[in-house]
This record gives C-alpha cells, sequence and structure tokens, in this order.
C-alpha cells in the first residue's frame, strides 16, 4: 500500500464562508479545513463523473412499489433481465402486504446505469425509486 502524495495549494474565499467552513469542520469532529474540503471535492466528482458518458460508476437503485399493480413486476423483471449485464446483485424485501422494496447494486458506465434508472423509476406503479450514484474505489485514493 502506497500512500498518496499530497499536493499543497492555496484557497481563497470570502471570509464569513471560511468561518463557517471550520465551524463545520469541528461540528463533524474533522481533523482539519483540508480534510472537509477534500472530502466535498470527493462528492462532487462522483456527481461530475455521474453525468460523464463512458465513465465507469457504482451505485443503487431503490424502488418501491405495489406488487399488485397489474403487469408492474413483470416490467420491472424484464426490464432488469435486459440489463442483467450491470446489475451486481438485488435485494427484495416486503415491506408489508401491498409493498416491496427494491435494491439494485448496480455498476457500469454512468449513461446506461442513469438510463436504466430513469425506466425503472419511470415504470407506471412504481411509488418511489432513487438512483444513489458513488464511485467504483478504482480511482479514488486517501
Ligand atoms: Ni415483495
Amino acid at each position: 500500500m502506497s500512500r498518496n502524495p499530497l499536493t499543497r495549494f492555496s484557497i481563497s474565499m470570502p471570509s464569513e464562508l471560511a468561518e463557517q467552513l471550520d465551524e463545520m469542520v469541528a461540528d463533524r469532529g474533522l481533523a482539519n479545513r483540508s480534510q472537509a474540503i477534500a472530502e466535498m471535492v470527493r462528492n462532487e466528482l462522483v456527481a461530475h463523473k455521474s453525468q460523464t458518458e463512458g465513465y465507469d460508476i457504482a451505485g443503487t437503485i431503490t424502488l418501491v412499489y405495489d406488487h399488485h399493480r397489474p403487469n408492474l413486476q413483470a416490467t420491472l423483471t424484464a426490464l432488469q433481465h435486459a440489463h442483467h449485464a450491470i446489475i451486481i446483485s438485488t435485494l427484495h424485501a416486503h415491506l408489508d402486504h401491498d409493498n416491496c422494496l427494491e435494491v439494485l447494486v448496480v455498476r457500469g458506465h454512468a449513461e446506461e446505469v442513469n438510463a436504466l434508472a430513469r425506466s425503472l423509476i419511470s415504470a407506471k406503479g412504481v411509488k418511489h425509486g432513487r438512483l444513489s450514484v458513488t464511485t467504483t474505489g478504482k480511482d479514488f485514493s486517501r
């Protein structure tokens, strides 16, 4: 395990913003401003890369739906089979008599993952759906 070299650079920002940053650093128990800013940069890089065509992302798609809804389960299953290459794992929980919660772990090109999430979430009868994107871990060091 090799440690990554650090780059040092100075940042200018309004004093009030810097004060709020320091408060947040203290509230969250972070070591220093650098740690806080590095974390923000990672979050923004994930957000940016999740919209970058051809870039590999990982994430989860969460869906809540009523399994009694005609054709819905068949539609969701067909979509998942059509995109099996980017779905690593799925979890299905029966929330109550009617409602199901499904979590799909996905990994693939940003545009494919986004398209799959849109198709699933917009399927008629899905009550709520969300794509949560993270890094594949390959390009993020600490
Ligand atoms: Ni169920």
